[in-house]
């Protein structure tokens, strides 16, 4: 039976992921995690075990895997990329840091690790069209170099010390359940708040630049269809490339648009979000994935955008 610990439980992904697994694996047997309580969480908080983990303490995590007999850790826990130029060390320490504990936690007391890798481990030299699973990685943030030399660090603990490590490489993750935390996509999530409550957006990332998303319910498929996948089978377990669609800021309006017809679309540019946006790929090769471990994503941009528009509605009481 698997026991499940999730770290950063009350981010973007954990706060739809914990529910999820709840269903799947019963509720007694995934404890969500965080640094700290957060307000607007309190029904994921008492749905099921809550644990205050700080990833930077071994001990910590230690303790919360020995006291719920824990086989299974997600590590959610990480600074995105646009707070991670601000806070290179910072950045370095959680991202880094953390995970070396996470890992260790894993080989001392037979974890299996998943740690999610990104889009932003690709730089301006990876080949951006249809970018190959294995290719050059130069990325030039400090979020990249963290998620790197993450995957290298997870692929040294399964060959060094055989620990069943796994993960995937995320592009722009949407969602309406929980807000990013300051990462280069969030762009193409706050553009379906204010479409709703204002009929326009100003966005962040200029005109062209495509990059890759997925919605937030094909994102928890990939933890989870990855985590159950065959070992056996897994030739790139650290760090599969996965997407769901590419799209450019006018390619989401354009979608938008089809749901609301006056909805307007203008462009301030962040020169330093920009400048992250177009160092990272176009789009993804997932052939990896889809042949090692089924991956099949069921959203595409409009698909999404329906439900997304529809969720927020009754989120935001319009
Ligand atoms: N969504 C992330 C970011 O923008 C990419 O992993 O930082």
């Amino acid at each position: 039976m698997r026991k499940i610990l999730v770290t950063g439980a009350l981010g973007q992904i954990g706060s739809e992921l914990v529910f999820k697994l709840r269903e799947v694996y019963g509720k007694e047997n995934v404890v969500a995690s965080g640094r700290r309580i957060k307000e607007g969480h309190e029904e994921l908080i008492e749905s099921g075990p809550f644990e205050i983990v700080n990833i930077q303490e071994e001990k910590q995590i230690t303790d919360v895997v020995k006291k719920y007999n824990i086989n299974t850790i997600i590590n959610l826990a990480a600074l995105l990329s646009a707070v991670g130029e601000k806070m290179p060390v910072r950045c370095w320490d959680v991202n880094m840091n953390g995970l070396y504990n996470i890992l260790e936690v894993g080989r001392k007391e037979g974890c299996m690790i998943y740690n999610p890798s990104s889009i932003a481990a690709f730089g301006p030299s990876t080949p951006p069209d249809n970018t190959p699973q294995d290719t050059i990685q130069r990325p030039t943030t400090m979020y990249g170099v963290t998620k790197v030399a993450g995957e290298l660090l997870c692929d040294y603990y399964h060959t060094k010390f055989g620990v069943d490590t796994r993960g995937v490489r995320f592009p722009g993750l949407i969602s309406y359940q929980t807000l990013p935390g300051g990462g280069t996509t969030d762009y193409a999530v706050h553009i379906y708040y204010d479409a709703l409550k204002n009929g326009e957006y100003t966005s962040f990332i200029g005109k062209g630049t495509q990059m890759d998303m997925m919605y937030m319910p094909d994102a928890l498929d990939a933890i989870i269809d990855l985590m159950e996948a065959d070992s056996d089978k897994l030739i790139h377990r650290n760090a599969f490339n996965v997407s769901a669609m590419s799209f450019a800021p006018e390619d989401l309006e354009a979608s938008i648009k089809k749901f609301i017809p006056d909805f307007k679309l203008h462009y301030d540019v962040d020169p330093e979000r920009q400048a992250i946006a177009d160092t990272w790929p176009n789009s993804l090769d997932d052939s990896a994935a889809r042949e090692e471990w089924g991956w099949d994503p069921k959203y595409d941009l409009d698909a999404m955008t329906k439900d997304m528009l529809d969720k927020l509605k009754v989120k935001l009481d319009l």
